[in-house]
């Protein structure tokens, strides 16, 4: 087992008086068992969450000005984001400048306090200890401060040059002025302390209770109020059942408690379930260009044997998904339907999902043996029966639209339209994922 060496040498850190650092690369804690997120009491300071969210919302943040935290985690929509024109038609959020988009899919922020800091944790049949947690799909930041600086200094996303550029910007304002209410006035003068308090602010506010609402009709059903359609239940049981859709034992759900907030739809691991690759992202048009996910942040860390890591990316809570426009980290799918379908298919019918035959085309050769292909319902033959029908589909569809909270329940698609708009094709057929990407230039058209 290639990861053994790995799960030796967190062993050895474990051994008390045994010479190594009680961290994987920054990594701080090698908890025996994960932090129980429900235990957690948060209580942000007002004045700070108040602060948050003007933050948020300020345009004046990017370079050029006008394009906000809330362009890109859109509060209409979940705090996902709501594309338009070139950006949607990528797949991905539009960036400050005109031509950039975003490297990635957009996630919804909302229950973003929930996840946990990263830590490693071997299960009790695991040969391994696994990471979980972090921010972004990839887990390279560890706390929101260090998070902020991601889409703030990003040239794609908010196009800051430097800490001092923005520092002069916000200098004089409105904002400086509360900001050095709340922190002083160092905290608007010195440029990384402005970030700094920016982002304690931030936190706050992604900390409130206006961004954890649990209003959706699956929580009522938690709370034992309102009974789910018979669809519904289906697709829950079909959701659960390790030999159909197997989802929760990644989307980690607790049926039989009524606290919604054990039941946020991740586990916060990471996995390699090889997405399609997006040839439309920018960076795609490089044939030789791959997003590797979480082993790009293993190195960094200096985590051992890292490119073991290669190809995987944190799971998706999927709290409001039904209102997103595109999935995945790399916004390939446009369809839950076809999300949803992905899965029952892309073992049993590769040649729906990858074009021109090659299989995992978004994931290097050399690092293809770290996808999943053991997992139901992703670990069948081709040619096989997939896992889940046609029927089942729909009714795991059906029951992910439950997952969305009462303010955002108008933005879900019609079921039968979403079905209508989506690739995938019951059985082998000639139509596959790529043919709205052909009409495209890209790497996998030419
Ligand atoms: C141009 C679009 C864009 C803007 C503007 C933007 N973001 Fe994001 N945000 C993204 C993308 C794309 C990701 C996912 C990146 C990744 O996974 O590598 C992301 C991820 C995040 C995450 C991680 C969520 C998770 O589940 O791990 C947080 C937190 C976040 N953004 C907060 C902010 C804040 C705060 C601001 C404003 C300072 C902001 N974003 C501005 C596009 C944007
Ligand atoms: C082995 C773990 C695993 C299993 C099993 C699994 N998923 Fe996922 N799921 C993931 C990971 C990892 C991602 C993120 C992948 C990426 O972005 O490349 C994801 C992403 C998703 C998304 C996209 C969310 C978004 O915001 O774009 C949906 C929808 C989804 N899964 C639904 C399901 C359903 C339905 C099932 C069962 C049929 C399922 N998953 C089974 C790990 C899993």
């Amino acid at each position: 087992m290639k990861r053994l060496s790995l799960a030796l040498w967190v062993a050895a850190a474990l051994i008390p008086g045994v010479a190594v650092a009680e961290s994987i690369g920054m990594t701080p804690r090698l908890d025996a068992v994960p932090p129980p997120a429900e235990s957690t009491a948060f209580k942000p300071d007002p004045n700070l969450v108040a602060l948050g969210k003007r933050v948020f919302f300020d345009p004046r943040l990017s370079e050029p000005q006008g394009t906000s935290c809330a362009a890109c985690h859109d509060p209409g929509r979940a705090f996902a984001p709501t594309l338009k024109g070139e950006a949607l038609r990528i797949g991905v959020p539009a960036g400050s400048r005109p031509g950039h988009v975003a490297a990635r899919n957009a996630p919804s922020l909302l229950y973003l306090r929930y996840i946990p800091h990263r830590y490693f944790f071997q299960d009790d049949d695991a040969s391994f200890p696994s990471p979980f947690g972090g921010f972004f799909a990839d887990g390279r930041a560890d706390s929101i401060p260090e998070q902020i600086r991601g889409p703030l200094f990003n040239p794609d996303e908010m196009g800051n040059r430097s800490a001092r550029d923005l520092q002069r910007k916000v200098a004089g304002t409105d904002l400086g002025q509360a900001l050095a209410k709340q922190f002083g006035a160092d905290a608007v003068h010195e440029p990384e302390r402005l970030v700094g308090a920016l982002g304690k602010a931030l936190e706050a506010y992604f900390q409130s209770d206006e961004l954890a609402p649990f209003t959706s009709r699956f929580d009522d059903f938690l709370r034992k109020r309102t009974p789910l359609s018979a669809a519904e239940l289906r697709g829950l049981a079909l959701f659960r059942n390790p030999d159909k859709g197997n989802c929760a034992s990644c989307h980690l759900m607790v049926e039989s408690s009524s606290r919604p907030e054990r039941s946020l739809f991740t586990d916060f691991g990471y996995d390699a379930i090889a997405v399609p690759r997006n040839p439309l992202l920018p960076a795609n048009k490089d044939a030789r260009h791959f997003d590797v996910g979480l082993c790009q942040t293993a190195r960094t860390l200096k985590w051992p044997e890292p490119d073991q890591w290669c190809g995987y990316f944190r799971t998706a809570g999927l709290r409001n998904v039904a209102v997103r426009q595109t999935f995945m980290h790399n916004g390939v799918f446009r369809t839950l339907r076809d999300t949803v379908a992905f899965y029952a298919t892309r073992s049993t019918d590769p040649a729906q999902w990858y074009p021109d035959g090659k299989r995992f085309n978004d994931v290097p050769a050399r690092y293809q043996g770290n996808i999943n292909v053991n997992a139901v319902p992703m670990n069948r033959r081709p040619g096989s029966t997939p896992a889940l029908t046609e029927d089942e589909i729909d009714d795991i569809v059906v029951f992910l639209r439950t997952l969305t909270d009462a303010r955002y329940v108008a933005l879900m698609p019609d079921p039968a339209a979403d079905k209508a708009r989506s690739v995938h094709t019951p059985k082998t057929g000639a139509k596959t994922v790529a043919v709205e990407h052909q009409a495209a230039p890209g790497p996998n058209t030419r």
